[in-house]
């Protein structure tokens, strides 16, 4: 389980962050939501080591992560897909991944074939270079990358940006199918409300750098939308 208790973070010294709390229990898919600019971003950086805390604990499994920096992290069981998804452009599909693999000290090549199952795609087009596939095959792809660092949470941010539609269909059905495989619990910045009602088993929504709505998704009712995500 991760879990984030009264996290604070600054930029400069304009405060962003007020005390954060935030689970993801085991086996869950939990979707962190709010406007543009209340700090979901900079909530996952707090958790991967991006960005330093003012105040507050990160905690994974019990384990402390204040003070690690974010290769440990990793190594910890935090596998992270940021906004904008940044694979490299000039390297081909495998080589992209066989990068993580290498990083991650990993030998275990069983994991790529698993990996590879869950993305038929990447399979098609291991020699194509990254920078050609589509957006949505890039998110795939780093999706893929960050699996083969063995991550006990999978944290994605804004996944579905940009995409088309089927491939987003396609987006959700795995990370719900990786999540279901029982080792993987999953914590998705998502603003696609549909999105999250699909594939979601909990919710919190931040509004200016803390949490003001949380709870299981069957909560997420139209009152709740129009108090704290629409604009
Ligand atoms: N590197 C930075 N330096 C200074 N301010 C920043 C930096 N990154 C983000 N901010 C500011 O911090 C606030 C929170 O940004 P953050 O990116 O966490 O929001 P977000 O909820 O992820 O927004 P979006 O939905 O647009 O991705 C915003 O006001 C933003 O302008
Ligand atoms: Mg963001």
């Amino acid at each position: 389980m991760l879990s984030l208790s009264n996290i604070s973070a600054s930029y400069g010294g304009s405060r962003i962050l007020r005390g954060v709390n935030l689970t993801v229990p085991k086996n869950s898919l939990v979707c962190l939501m709010g406007r543009n600019g209340v700090g979901k971003t900079t909530t996952l950086k707090t958790i991967v080591g991006l960005v330093g805390t003012d105040e507050g604990t990160v905690e994974l499994d019990g384990q402390k992560l204040n003070g690690l920096k974010p290769d440990a992290r990793s190594r910890a069981g935090l596998g992270y897909v940021p906004q904008g998804r940044d694979i490299f452009p000039h390297l081909t599909v495998w080589e992209n991944l066989k990068i993580s693999l290498v990083v991650h000290g990993s030998k275990d090549e069983t994991q790529l074939e698993r990996v590879l199952e869950l993305f038929p795609i990447l399979k098609e087009f291991l020699q194509r270079k990254g920078g050609v596939l589509s957006g949505g095959q890039q998110q795939q792809l780093a999706i893929a990358r960050a699996l083969l660092t063995n991550p006990k949470i999978l944290i994605l941010d804004e996944p579905t940006e940009g995409i088309q539609p089927n491939i987003i269909d396609l987006i959700g059905e795995t990370l719900v199918k990786i999540k279901n495989e029982g080792k993987i619990s999953i914590l998705l910045v998502e603003q696609y409300l549909d999105f999250c009602l699909s594939v979601g088993d909990s919710f919190f929504i931040m509004d200016r750098g803390a949490v003001v709505a949380e709870g299981p998704i069957s909560h997420l009712n139209d009152e709740v939308v129009r108090a704290h995500l629409t604009v």
